[in-house]
């Protein structure tokens, strides 16, 4: 079976270097908060060209204590877009703040400009940005419109790390940037990691505080909201090791895209050119009307698909029928067509051509 992800397949040296890493944890005796955290914060901040970075436990994490660095109270309203796995509106909830779902594009599959400005008219506090399957939003043109309504502009870039365009990375338009580490993603540790990161010192100082129960100085609790949500000493020694191999499997990830894409010619399957810098295809998606039969074909192919997200957010089972009048028409039709492919930075030559030969090979 040729699978979406093969997290084990790491060469001998690229082994070395973690053992190296958990070992040097292990001999300090230090394990949360120390010497590793601060490396990974300083170093991430500078790969995104942001001025600071704050680590946390998760993505969803960030994205919450994001919200509440941003000053986030309940019944605020908060836009986000409901194809992207229910993160960004859990973290909403959470805060207990009102998620104001707004449409996607149906090129980028991220939020689309027009929706948002109508979405503006509601006076949201935030705008949640989400970078999609490792492709940049309409990034420049969201922020700039958010920005002028007076919203704060949240980017969710757990799919994202590394995505760039003119010069800026995923994380640096907007005011707040949020990533996740976990093992799948593009940086990703061997376990759960997340990290918030931000031009202006206000916030990340927040950040600081909210991620460890609001402290002010040890035991000192000065602001509300706050939890213990921290980046612990193994995983950041992990990624300071991976940190180092990230642009390298973002152009692998990149090659198996043109390959993809080049090579799939099926009148059935739309498949798309995802090899822009502003592009780090965390995950490969295909669109056709005949989703389950192509799913099943591959299957029996010997590879294994996923969908990425079968359901909407305003459609999620907890909101019962509270957004039964919202309607997405690109994001539902999305969320019945898309398919991911296996693709990431260790899948092999011999393995491409099969997942391209089995595409090619689907009749409906
Ligand atoms: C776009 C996006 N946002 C947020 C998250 C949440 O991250 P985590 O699983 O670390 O909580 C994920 C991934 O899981 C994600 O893909």
């Amino acid at each position: 079976m040729i699978a979406l992800n093969d997290l084990a397949r790491i060469d001998r040296a690229g082994l070395d270097a973690l053992r190296g890493a958990y070992e040097r944890v292990i001999a300090s005796g230090w394990y949360v908060l120390g010497e590793e955290a601060a490396t990974f914060e300083r170093d991430f901040a500078d790969y995104c060209g942001a001025a600071h970075c704050v680590g946390v436990a998760n993505g969803t994490d960030a994205l919450e204590i994001a919200l509440r660095t941003a000053g986030i109270l309940p019944g605020d309203k908060v836009v986000t877009t409901a194809n992207a796995g229910m993160y960004a509106t859990i973290a909403i909830t959470a805060c207990a703040a009102e998620p104001v779902f707004v449409d996607v594009d149906a090129v980028t599959m991220c939020m689309s400009v027009t929706s948002l400005k109508t979405a503006l008219a509601q006076r949201p506090r935030a705008v949640i940005v989400t970078h999609l399957y490792g492709r940049l939003a309409a990034i420049e043109e969201l922020v700039g419109v958010a920005r002028a309504a007076g919203s704060v502009v949240i980017e969710d870039c757990p799919q994202a790390h590394g995505a760039r365009l003119n010069g800026k990375h995923a994380g640096s338009f907007g005011d707040i940037g949020c990533f996740s580490f976990y093992p799948t993603k593009n940086l990703g540790a061997l376990g759960d990691g997340g990290a918030i990161v931000a031009n202006e010192k206000s916030f990340a100082d927040r950040a600081r505080q909210l991620r460890q129960y609001g402290w002010g100085r040890k035991y000192h609790c000065e602001l509300p909201g706050g939890r213990n949500s921290r980046l612990d000493e193994m995983q950041a020694a992990l990624l300071n090791v991976k940190l180092g191999w990230l642009d390298r499997q973002n152009d692998a990830r990149r090659s198996v895209a043109r390959r993809y894409f080049e090579g799939i010619h099926n009148a059935h399957i739309a498949t798309e050119r995802r090899d822009a810098a502003s592009d780090v295809v965390h995950l490969y998606i295909v669109r056709t009307p005949h989703r389950a039969q192509l799913a099943r074909h591959l299957l029996d192919a010997g590879v294994q698909t996923d969908i990425h997200y079968p359901l909407p957010d305003h459609r999620q089972p907890m909101f019962a029928n509270r957004f039964a009048s919202t309607h997405l028409p690109v994001t539902e039709k999305l969320a019945d067509e898309i398919l991911t492919l296996p693709c990431h930075p260790a899948l092999r030559e011999e393995e491409i051509v099969h997942v391209i030969d089995a595409c090619n090979r689907f009749k409906p």
